[in-house]
């Protein structure tokens, strides 16, 4: 009899943890002996393409990997089986659905059986796969943490410990030369990796999508600081946080088949704000970037992946296609797909993270702090 066959891919952008999910799906199939466990190169591409970049995920293969940052199966955020990017005969990129190639290159390869490792972009290409016929199975990872069905993704720990070593790091500095800081971080619509790296860092702003700034309240709340002696001051913002009357800073992407809004530049468009209105103090920009996706993951993210790896390869044991495995304390549970892309996780202004960051005197941009 012949063994079955899962496919695994990662798709999207990368995040700590994929790896330690990929070793979680290997080892479980293991112990079932009938199983082979295949990874896709950079998500669908390498079933799509010809010939096809399929990897055999072994024992040996995946041993040890789950402290390495990046997916040793490569990804994409371009493209997909439902827009595959082709030239038209004018020589213009259009994109063409090869859904239905996809679920046949499946069948004749004898898969009988895929786990979708990604964010909410990959999840509904595995809702749509689903609704197709595909047997699929959907892991939830971002930096971002912005997935609703699910307490926390992993990689957004590794991500906070990244950007609160970077405001530890810019606090001293600050210090020294009465700076005000600005650091900008990633999240796109999201403030959850800004928010917990203000508090863990001790920032005292933070500047989060989810609640709009006004710029003549961060000026005061500045000056005020300054007036009482402290004499530097620490501000994260979420590259995606935008004043009341203005715009997230982002550009249009130039790469084939990339359709997301390049968010960055909030940090620097903050920086103008603050001197156009008026504050008279030395202000420097970093920007964390990519450093917040790269490297090893954190304890909990190594953790979290590998409970979702063993729980998705359940799930396939189970067939319960069109589900996503989802962390609820203390739990990971089966959620339908269709549930998890619903709706995105932002940070609830009224949450207990917001009421914390308050407590300590941060300043969030609405309101005038005086308390120092
Ligand atoms: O979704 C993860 C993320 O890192 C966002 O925080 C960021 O806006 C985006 O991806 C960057 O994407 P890319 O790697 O394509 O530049």
């Amino acid at each position: 009899m012949r063994k079955k066959r899962v496919l695994v891919v990662t798709g999207g952008g990368d995040c700590p943890g994929l790896n330690a999910v990929i070793r979680g799906i290997v080892k479980r199939a293991h112990r079932e002996r009938n199983w082979s466990v295949i990874g896709s190169i950079e998500a669908f591409d390498g079933v799509l393409r010809e010939p096809m970049e399929l990897v055999n995920l072994t024992l040996t293969r995946t041993a040890g990997i789950h402290v390495k940052g990046g997916t040793i199966i490569r990804t994409t955020n371009k493209g997909g089986p439902f827009k595959w990017p082709v030239k038209d005969k004018d020589g213009n990129w259009i994109s063409v659905d090869r859904s239905d190639d996809l679920l046949m290159k499946l069948q004749y390869n004898n898969i009988d059986s895929v786990i979708s490792i990604g964010g909410d972009g990959s999840q509904r290409i595995s809702q749509q796969l689903f609704e197709k016929g595909c047997p699929i199975i959907g892991v939830p990872k971002t930096i971002d943490n912005d997935l609703m069905a699910t307490d926390f993704t992993f990689g957004f720990l590794t991500a906070v410990d990244i950007a609160s070593d970077a405001v530890d790091k810019l606090v001293s500095t600050a210090e020294s030369h009465n700076r005000t800081m600005i650091l900008e971080v990633m999240g796109r619509d999201a403030g959850w990796i800004a928010i917990y790296a203000a508090i863990a860092g001790g920032a005292e702003i933070c500047l989060i999508p989810e609640i709009p700034y006004d710029i003549d309240i961060l000026v005061e709340t500045i000056r005020q600081r300054y007036q009482h002696g402290r004499t530097f001051c620490n501000i994260v913002i979420a590259e995606g946080a935008t004043s009341t009357e203005g715009e997230q800073t982002y550009t249009e992407s130039d790469e084939v088949g990339y359709e997301n809004k390049k968010l960055g530049g909030a940090g620097m468009r903050l920086m103008e704000e603050l001197k156009q209105h008026g504050l008279e103090v030395d202000m420097r920009v970093s920007i964390l970037g990519h450093l917040q996706r790269g490297g090893t993951p954190c304890a909990f993210d190594r953790v979290l992946a590998t409970q979702f790896g063993v729980k998705a390869f359940e799930l396939v044991l189970e067939e319960k296609w069109g589900h996503m495995v989802a962390y609820r304390h203390p739990d990971i549970v089966a959620v339908q797909l269709q549930e998890a892309i619903e709706a995105l996780n932002y940070v609830k202004p009224d949450s207990n993270i917001i009421a914390t960051a308050r407590g300590v005197g941060m300043c969030l941009g609405d309101k005038l702090i005086t308390t120092y």
